[in-house]
């Protein structure tokens, strides 16, 4: 795929379905009792790989063009599958699912795509064994492929290394059916959509500082969820309209939870001109349309507990980063190197083939902005934020970009590059 530079960007756009909070729907309505709707859920790939995977254990899910039915069967009605559940590109399918799976009474095995079969899962199976759960990896190195043999589960305390939502959401769920309380502290609080849209479904959860707690056995019922757009999806146009000369762009009704909203706290430390319009609250998720302008921006520091709230966007902060006047510093992000694919090397080499003046570290990089960039072959790794960051970089490097792998963008936003062009101007 080749991008070149365009002039200006003007216009409207409304991003895809969260993609977070879409696999969440449609897994606490399998496990709700009676029916879920869902409207502007992400019909991408990582979240019809949840669907295929909820189909599989016996749940029957609708997939219309404008939402989607998914017939609960309440706490304890999965039923064994018959054949090997398949997460594809995503982390998240595979790390929330195994909380669930891991109290059934049946057994399954649980892998993905050739990514997937590298991301560590030692980070769920530690917790969840020290539960009770038998989980195994069966090519012994903490990766999928999983066997995960149902068992009696008792609640814990867990305190986790790490911030991370897919942790914390997998004990939360696995909580849901052990004996006790289960309660996750993490060291900064990560997303929280887990919290939010658990207790809207019935269950007892309660929220301290950085630790959230779940009691068990909740009756759980389905329930009407609107999907708010995805503020990680936002974060390319929000990039793109600050970098691009005499830009103005309106992205429509995002979602800016407070634990996803770093983007726009940095955009607007890096002299970012960003405005929140019509602030409102669906399904317990605030949303707002943001306005974006060209601004002239400068460098800054990333560190401590904004990191979570921004982990998705670092890829694309970095090719802002790029374009800013000035030193930007990431720091405490060594969580990247254990995405879809080591982000801080793939960000290092391909902008670095850009003309970036870049560096990695060992839990982030050093840019040393405003040098001019040049198209160049990037790989994206099959790493959907790598390409979508890429496209965005293209828009002022001179010459051609050319991103290998670029289709990768279906993982989570299918219609990026068509959105994009909607807003070349001649
Ligand atoms: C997600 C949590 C984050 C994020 C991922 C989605 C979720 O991962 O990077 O894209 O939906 O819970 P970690 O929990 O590994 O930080």
């Amino acid at each position: 795929m080749n991008f070149h530079k365009v002039k200006t960007l003007k216009g409207e756009i409304t991003v895809p379905g969260d993609k977070s909070i879409s696999h969440r729907a449609v897994m606490f309505g399998s496990i709700a009792k009676g029916l879920t709707e869902i409207t502007n859920f992400l019909q991408g790939a990582d979240c019809l790989s949840t669907i295929s995977c909820f189909g599989k254990l016996g749940i029957e899910i609708e997939n219309g063009p404008d939402r989607i039915l998914v017939h609960g069967k309440g706490l304890h009605g999965l039923t064994a599958p018959d054949c090997v559940l398949d997460a594809g590109n995503s982390g998240t399918t595979t790390r929330l699912i195994s909380g669930i799976l891991a109290p059934q009474s049946f057994t399954t095995t649980l892998t993905g795509d050739a990514s997937i079969q590298k991301r560590p899962m030692k980070r769920i199976m530690e917790p969840l064994s020290m539960m009770g759960a038998n989980i195994k990896s069966l090519k012994g190195n903490d990766c999928a492929p999983l066997e995960i043999q149902g068992s009696p589960l008792t609640g814990i305390h867990y305190t986790s290394k790490v911030a991370s939502a897919q942790v914390k959401s997998a004990v939360l769920l696995a909580g849901l059916y052990a004996s006790g309380e289960t309660s996750v502290t993490e060291p900064v609080i990560s997303r929280n959509h887990t919290e939010i849209m658990l207790s809207h479904f019935g269950a007892e959860i309660a929220t301290e500082g950085t630790t959230a707690s779940i009691r068990p056995e909740p009756v759980l019922e389905g329930r009407k969820i609107t999907v708010p757009g995805d503020i990680s999806s936002a974060a390319y146009f929000i990039a793109a309209g600050l970098i691009v000369p005499g830009s103005e762009i309106l992205i429509k009704n995002v979602g800016i939870n407070e634990t996803r909203d770093g983007i726009l706290r940095v955009a607007k430390q890096m002299g970012g001109n960003i405005r929140l319009l019509n602030e409102n609250r669906d399904s317990g998720e605030p949303v707002a349309d943001i306005l974006v302008s060209h601004s002239s921006l400068h460098g800054t520091e990333i560190k401590g507990s904004i990191i979570p709230t921004l982990i998705d966007e670092l890829p694309v902060i970095a090719i802002m980063a790029a374009y800013a006047e000035g030193t930007t510093v990431i720091a405490d992000a060594a969580e990247l190197k254990v995405k879809e694919s080591n982000r801080i090397d793939v960000m290092v080499n391909n902008l670095s083939a850009m003309g970036a003046d870049i560096t990695g570290t060992e839990d982030g990089m050093i840019i040393n902005g405003g040098r001019p960039l040049h198209g160049a072959l990037i790989h994206s790794m099959d790493d959907h934020r790598i390409a979508m960051s890429f496209a965005v970089a293209s828009l002022q490097a001179e010459g051609m970009t050319t991103i290998e792998g670029g289709e990768c963008v279906n993982i989570s936003y299918p219609a990026f590059y068509k959105d994009l062009e909607s807003l070349f101007s001649a």
